[in-house]
């Protein structure tokens, strides 16, 4: 959908970046490659931002968090290396395909003791873990398909403590967000969350832009009150 190509300045920053300070270790790299190889789109985050993810688990302290959308698992992966060992993950991703090849990412990367895959539409995944009275999360991560983002929002309050942390990828989107034609499928959805974290009650909120390899685009950073 993007009409503008990534710079190459921001590129090449990037892999600077990323070989200078990021580090991602073996695994990771092998779960990039393994999506490429099993033909799925290449929408992961780049490794600046997996680690960003990382990190912020690990500075909250977050013990139980909630991800929507796995692809093959990269950023489940800088999630879970944030976790402590006794620590636990939720992913949910709608094609088993994925969820397969994000099942051997984790266990190949010494993670996958951590993370429990539910296949399906996540909105019936999030109802399950209600329904389950599943232990409210600490971290919520959002990367799933875009439509859906002011609902996935509303799970995060509902299946996150307050004080958890929740994350939105995706928040700019090219710019979009102020021009929904340029993507009228995806663009309404982010711009209905992005309205929603500025006005819920029970959410304290801030998005930062970001430019590199997945163009231009934002990460959105919430509190729950
Ligand atoms: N977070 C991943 C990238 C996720 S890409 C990473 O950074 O590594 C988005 C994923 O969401 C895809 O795998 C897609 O199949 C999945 N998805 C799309 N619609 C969904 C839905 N309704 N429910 C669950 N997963 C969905
Ligand atoms: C797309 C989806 C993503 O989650 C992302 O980070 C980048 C691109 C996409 O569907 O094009
Ligand atoms: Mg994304």
């Amino acid at each position: 959908m993007f009409e503008h190509k990534p710079q190459p300045g921001w590129i090449a920053v990037e892999e600077y970046l990323t070989e200078a300070v990021v580090h991602p270790n073996g695994s990771l790299q092998r779960a990039v490659q393994s999506a490429v190889d099993a033909g799925m789109p290449p929408i992961e985050v780049a490794p600046n931002a997996g680690k960003l993810l990382k990190l912020l688990v690990q500075m909250s302290g977050a013990r139980r968090v909630l991800e929507i959308g796995t692809l093959a698992g990269f950023s489940t992966i800088w999630m879970a290396q944030g976790l402590p060992d006794d620590g636990r993950l939720v992913t949910c991703e709608y094609l088993p395909k994925h969820a397969d090849v994000a099942r051997s990412n984790l266990d190949a990367a010494g993670v996958g003791h951590k993370v429990d895959i539910r296949i399906g539409a996540a909105l019936d995944s999030l109802a399950a873990l209600e329904a389950e009275g599943h232990e409210p999360f600490d971290f919520v991560f959002i990367d799933a398909d875009k439509e859906n983002d002011s609902r996935y929002l509303d799970w995060a309050v509902r299946l996150g403590r307050p004080g958890a942390t929740v994350i939105l990828d995706n928040a700019v989107w090219e710019g979009a967000v102020l021009e929904p034609s340029l993507d009228p499928v995806n663009a309404p959805g982010i711009i209905g969350a992005l309205e929603l974290l500025g006005s819920h009650p029970k959410l304290d909120a801030t998005v930062i832009q970001t430019v590199g390899s997945k163009g231009w685009d934002g990460f959105a950073l919430a509190v729950i009150r």
